[in-house]
């Protein structure tokens, strides 16, 4: 091994020349690849914000509501305070705590989540005297270091632009668990400009009832997806044509960690539809108990299961949480307003009006990435009702399937206009700013194009973002209780089953089921193929109570409402297999216990047959057997 330099030496490795500094370290990095140097450090990067240094406490904060005041210790060999984070966050080392030690220094990592208002978000910069190429050590952060451009067309009279797009959300956005804003991009908020908040664990909430459901899987992990794109903001130009590309992470986009990742169907919908439903009278209680604390049929929760249901992602600049939020409505108070007021001049807000370009020409998009995203958005709002409709709550005061796509119809039906008028509002908003800067000496440069070319803003069908409407029967919602008569005596009197009976959520959103047990995670009518067990039984069923771990399918049924509304309706039901409604016979034991087995087929005919055919299997148990036509109605 050569000995360590003590001036200026170049070194040649298999035909690269390394031109050394004294003591060794290369000057052109970076070392081509292939050449290692043993004993050589490897540069770590620790992404935590850094604290205030004068500060004699730290606040830390984390959505949605974590916010701990810490006093920082007072001397050199006062014991570090031991921070713990919010409950189920975990930082780099896998710990849910750090450390704040004397002088405001962080021991350990924050995690992700973490930020400290005021504080200072470390930049990747290029070590002093590095002379090569630089990449950015940590793509999430943001460096100060402008990425060198190569493809710059600015005209003559316009200075070089940067390629970076630096507008942050409006202020009213950064709530994104609240509102249903993209999880991702960094923003400070005007009040404390430098705050941060940071990749949160996925959650779903009903503020007003501190109803939150976190994922128990963390943070969010910011992986492939399809990318929507007007194209980068240099060159310049006026583009608003949307494209997509599969990406494998996030993309670079105009500089790294500005693409943000959002829900195609918004986490914050949750909150917006319980929000409407709290305030049309149902209680934090009734939402708690019956919708997030459900018990699926296969033992899981309800709440987590629709935190998943939503987790379809895409990448897109952010544009969309104006509309989704149903902010910023105004030709007054267009989205970006803020921005568009510190406009001074045409040289010193350079940089601050070609962004406000490129985000006007995103909002032109907006409608075309609502139409593009629209099969994913129908999709994960169909996984949602769908789950709504397995909900039986104790007390039948909402139709959950029914009411949320009311809601979410009412909802979208305003989107489309939401993006054209903020699009307009912001650029009418746009050129009314530039004109109080321009002057006849001073025109417009061409180095701001939008303003005298106008935007078209795009629109879209919101009708394909909506998945079908649940066509349940509008009585006796799931919820209801009552008896069940099989038919009538000689005398014309129904005769009752021995039980109190409910109306169940079914999972579907055409039929409800039924059962004696509160929910189809409990005890209610399945079916059971009788098609193998009988002569004459093809296309015949048995309907019979059982448990889900039994694992037959949930007999569903059809329920007469004559036209009716509200939970007092006595109903006529048949059951439905296969979205085929049955008609049934009984099989009268007719032993003394006053039982009976209850068999259907697609006509009475065939229902009769089985029942004969099973009657005979059974004469030796029930010799007294007998067959009749059953007709169902539900008293409640
Ligand atoms: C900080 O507290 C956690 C428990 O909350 C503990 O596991 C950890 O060892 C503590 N760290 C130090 C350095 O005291
Ligand atoms: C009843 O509806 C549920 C939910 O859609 C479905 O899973 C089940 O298979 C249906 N039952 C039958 C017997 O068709």
């Amino acid at each position: 091994m050569p000995p360590v330099p003590t001036t200026t030496t170049s070194i040649v490795i298999a035909t690269v020349t390394i031109t050394l500094a004294p003591g060794g370290t290369p000057i052109n990095g970076p070392v081509p690849s292939g050449i290692s140097q043993p004993g050589a450090t490897t540069p770590t990067w620790n992404a935590n914000v850094i604290p205030p240094t004068s500060a004699s406490s730290v606040t830390f904060t984390a959505p949605p509501s974590y916010t701990t005041v810490v006093p920082v210790p007072t001397s050199s060999n006062s014991p570090p305070q031991n921070i713990t984070g919010p409950p189920g966050d975990k930082n780099d080392d896998g710990g849910d705590w750090w450390l704040l030690l004397f002088g405001a220094v962080i021991g350990g990592f924050l995690p992700h989540d973490v930020g400290i208002p005021g504080g200072i978000t470390p930049t990747a910069a290029p070590p002093v005297g590095w002379t090569g190429g630089w990449d950015d050590p940590d793509p999430t952060s943001t460096s100060k270091n402008s990425q060198s451009s190569t493809s710059q067309s600015s005209t003559a009279s316009c200075p070089v632009a940067t390629a970076t797009y630096a507008l942050d959300d409006d202020s009213e956005n950064s709530d994104w668990a609240g509102q249903g804003t993209d999880p991702d991009r960094r923003r400070s908020s005007p009040r404390a400009e430098a705050s941060l908040e940071r990749r949160d664990p996925r959650h779903i909430a009903v503020n007003d009832c501190s109803i939150v459901v976190i994922n128990a899987a963390g943070e969010i992990r910011l992986g492939a997806g399809t990318y929507y794109s007007i194209g980068l903001k240099l060159p310049i130009g006026l583009g608003t044509v949307l494209s997509t590309t599969l990406v494998s992470s996030r993309p670079v986009g105009n500089g790294k960690g500005l693409v943000a990742q959002e829900h195609v169907f918004e986490l914050g919908y949750i909150d917006q539809f319980f929000t409407v439903a709290t305030s049309a009278g149902l209680s934090c209680n009734w939402i708690q108990s019956n919708v997030f604390n459900f018990v699926r049929a296969d033992g899981s929760n309800m709440g987590m299961a629709l935190l998943n249901a939503i987790d379809t992602r895409t990448w897109f600049i952010q544009a969309k949480s104006n509309v989704v939020n149903q902010n910023k409505a105004t030709a007054a108070d267009p989205p970006q307003k803020d921005k568009m007021d510190t406009f001074t001049s045409f040289t010193t807000s350079q940089d601050k009006i070609q962004d406000v370009e490129y985000f006007a020409r995103n909002f032109a998009a907006l409608g075309s990435y609502f139409g593009g995203t629209a099969d994913v958005f129908r999709a994960t709002a169909l996984r949602v009702q769908n789950l709504l409709a397995e909900i039986t709550p104790d007390t039948p005061d909402a139709n959950l399937p029914v009411e949320f796509n009311g809601w979410l119809r009412g909802l979208v039906a305003t989107y489309p206009a939401g993006c054209t008028s903020r699009a307009t509002n912001v650029y009418n908003y746009y050129v009314a700013k530039m004109n109080t800067i321009r002057t006849q000496a001073n025109p417009v440069p061409a180095c701001f194009p939008l303003y005298s070319a106008g935007v078209n803003p795009q629109s879209f069908t919101f009708a394909n973002l909506i998945p079908p409407a649940p066509t349940l029967p509008s009585c006796d919602i799931p919820g209801t209780q009552g008896r069940v008569s099989v038919g009538n005596d000689a005398q014309g009197n129904p005769v009752f089953e021995v039980a109190t009976f409910h109306i169940l959520g079914s999972g579907n959103t055409d039929f409800y089921a039924i059962g004696t047990g509160t929910s189809i995670s409990n005890l209610h009518h399945i079916v059971n193929d009788l098609s193998t067990s009988y002569p004459n039984c093809v296309g015949s069923f048995q309907i019979a109570q059982n448990l889900p771990s039994a694992g037959f399918a949930t007999a569903n049924i059809t329920l007469n409402c004559n036209g009716q509304g509200g939970n007092h309706v006595n109903a006529p039901f048949t059951y439905v297999v296969n979205n085929q409604v049955l008609q049934c016979a009984l099989l009268n034991k007719n032993d003394g216990s006053n039982t009976f087995f209850t068999i259907c087929a697609p006509n009475l005919g065939a229902a009769h047959a089985c029942a004969a055919s099973a009657m005979a299997a059974v004469s030796g148990t029930y010799p007294q057997a007998y067959v009749s036509t059953a007709s169902f109605i539900f008293w409640p």
